[in-house]
């Protein structure tokens, strides 16, 4: 039998909101490969074999896969979210381009529900006009780049979505990034901490910038910042579709 190398994106938490696509792939899979946590939320059947690894070994995990495949295994590599938003499929296809004998291997990427969309959902439609994401974290580019960004995105008016905000080590990297934005932003822009989300424990924080800490903020929260139009209604925050011209 030949094999493949699946990419599929679990979603956010609940197991509502992962596709019927996924769970097909995983049932149809014999190999399992990710971060612990991900791999955690896939239930050990008979003849399914479960590599769970540390983070931070994303190509070497990629690697492992496209070895496992060559051999005829179906593999499914899972992600949180989406797997295409700072997630596993760039990984894959980055070891891909570095080992042309695995040219021939079947590939599939499946789509899943990314934080930042069931987050906005929760919240209302926070990301209704132009939005960005961007990943805070340092680890794969410096973080003047991240502050760049950042501002160039505030100076743009785009609504942001952050991933990775604050780790334990590096929480001064976020105090900076709500000093970036209110050097570009007015005081009452709204921001959400959204916590958790689709699962058990799942919070969500609606307040002003001026009203915002860093300790808001952890490794499990996705943060969305409106654009100078986002307001409340109700108990629901919004960004209308558009701009006057
Ligand atoms: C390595 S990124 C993976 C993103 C994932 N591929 C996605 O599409 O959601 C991990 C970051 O995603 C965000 N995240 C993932 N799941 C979340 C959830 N259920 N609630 C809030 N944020 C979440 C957090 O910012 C976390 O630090």
């Amino acid at each position: 039998m030949s094999g493949w190398v699946v990419v599929a994106g679990l979603g956010p938490g609940d197991e509502m909101l992962v596709t019927p696509e996924v769970t097909a792939a995983v049932d149809q899979a014999t190999d399992i490969v990710g971060y612990i946590p991900y791999v955690a939320r896939i239930a050990p059947r008979e003849g399914l074999t479960l590599h769970a690894s540390d983070n931070r070994v994303e190509l070497d995990r990629a690697r492992h896969a496209l070895e496992m495949a060559r051999d005829g295994k179906r593999v499914v590599i899972v992600s949180s979210g989406d797997p295409g938003v700072f997630a596993m499929a760039s990984a894959l296809f980055e070891a891909y381009e570095a080992h042309p004998e695995f040219a021939a291997t079947e590939i599939r990427i499946l789509p899943g529900i990314t934080a930042m969309l069931a987050a906005a959902a929760a919240a209302g439609a926070p990301l209704g006009h132009d939005f960005c994401a961007i990943n805070l974290s340092d680890n794969l580019k410096p973080f003047e780049l991240v502050e760049h960004r950042l501002r160039h995105a505030a100076r743009g008016d785009f609504a942001m979505a952050f991933y990775n905000p604050r780790s334990k080590s590096r929480p001064h990297q976020f105090t900076r990034v709500l000093e970036v934005l209110r050097e570009e932003c007015e005081p009452e822009r709204l921001i959400l901490f959204a916590r958790a989300v689709s699962t058990p424990e799942q919070r969500i924080t609606t307040v002003t910038l001026a009203e915002a800490t860093p300790e808001m903020a952890d490794m499990r929260t996705v943060v969305l910042v409106g654009n100078s139009t986002t307001r409340r209604v109700g108990p629901w925050v919004y960004t209308p579709r558009g701009v006057a011209p």
